[in-house]
């Protein structure tokens, strides 16, 4: 979630930042670039701005810039956040960041993360909307105060940052994990009346790997920057299975 912002100081604006950053893949080092330290810099501005004055070859992903598409989520301080929504005063009291790609995915190159499994999980969850409707019908009404409807609302939300991912502990060391993300999404299609493959997405949460696996100890959901609950949208998909099994669902 976004945190108030101070206003920095003069000295602040005057400073410069120390700025360690990952270069190279799996097996690379940090190198330290130095950068004026401006007002209202975020995190994604300092690493454009050293791709731009030290290091043209620096890769990083980044699109929107306002928190939409996902796509620039980094480890900063050994946080995963989402770069252009960070605030530089926020995260460098003492002057000084470092900035590395998210964990838990392979390092392609320097602040760039391999994300295929990460979506490849989404499939694995049953994550794929199935309608019954052709484009020649009317689209079905979902009624915006069902019960349904609002278990889903949150979720729905998801930006596919990967940000709950990388903070995941279970992620780390069970491959097979489907993750915070891909389950979340999976229970916005349980709660989405209009799912024709509901049976197929329990069965695929249900298995080894699924929702069962979830530690809840929510640091997917301390981390998510637009504040959905994973840990919330796995226990509802654990409660369906459940009552699935005892057939009264
Ligand atoms: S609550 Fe579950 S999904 Fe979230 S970080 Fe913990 S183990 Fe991962
Ligand atoms: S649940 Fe939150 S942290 Fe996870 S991918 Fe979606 S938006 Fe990002
Ligand atoms: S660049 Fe799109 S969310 Fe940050």
């Amino acid at each position: 979630m976004q945190e108030a912002l101070q206003k920095p100081t003069e000295t602040e604006e005057t400073r410069n930042l120390r700025v360690d950053v990952w270069r190279g893949g799996k097996d690379g080092a940090f190198a330290t670039y130095t950068v004026p330290w401006r007002e209202n810099q975020t995190v994604l501005d300092v690493v454009t701005e050293i791709q731009r004055h030290h290091e043209p070859a620096l890769a990083y992903r980044f699109a929107c810039r306002v928190g939409v598409c996902g796509s620039c989520a980094m480890t900063v301080n050994g946080v995963p956040r989402w770069t252009c929504r960070t605030h530089v005063r926020r995260v460098a009291g003492d002057g000084h960041i470092t900035i590395e790609p998210l964990r838990n995915m392979p390092v392609i190159k320097d602040l760039a993360c391999d994300m295929s499994e990460f979506f490849d999980k989404w499939q694995k969850a049953g994550g794929r909307f199935e309608g019954a409707k052709t484009r020649n019908e009317a689209p079905a009404a979902v009624n915006p105060t069902s019960k349904k409807r609002r278990n889903a609302d949150r979720g729905i939300e998801c930006i596919n940052c990967g940000i709950c991912y990388a903070a995941c502990d279970v992620v780390s060391w069970n491959d097979d994990y489907l993750g915070p993300a891909a389950l979340n999404r999976a229970w916005t299609l349980m709660n989405d009346e209009r799912h024709t493959a509901q049976r197929e997405t329990l069965r695929k949460v249900s298995e080894a790997g699924g929702c069962g696996a979830c530690h809840t100890q929510g640091s997917c959901m301390k981390h998510c920057p637009i504040g959905i609950s994973p840990t919330e949208s796995i226990a509802g998909l654990r409660r369906m299975t459940l009552l699935d099994f005892l057939g009264v669902r």
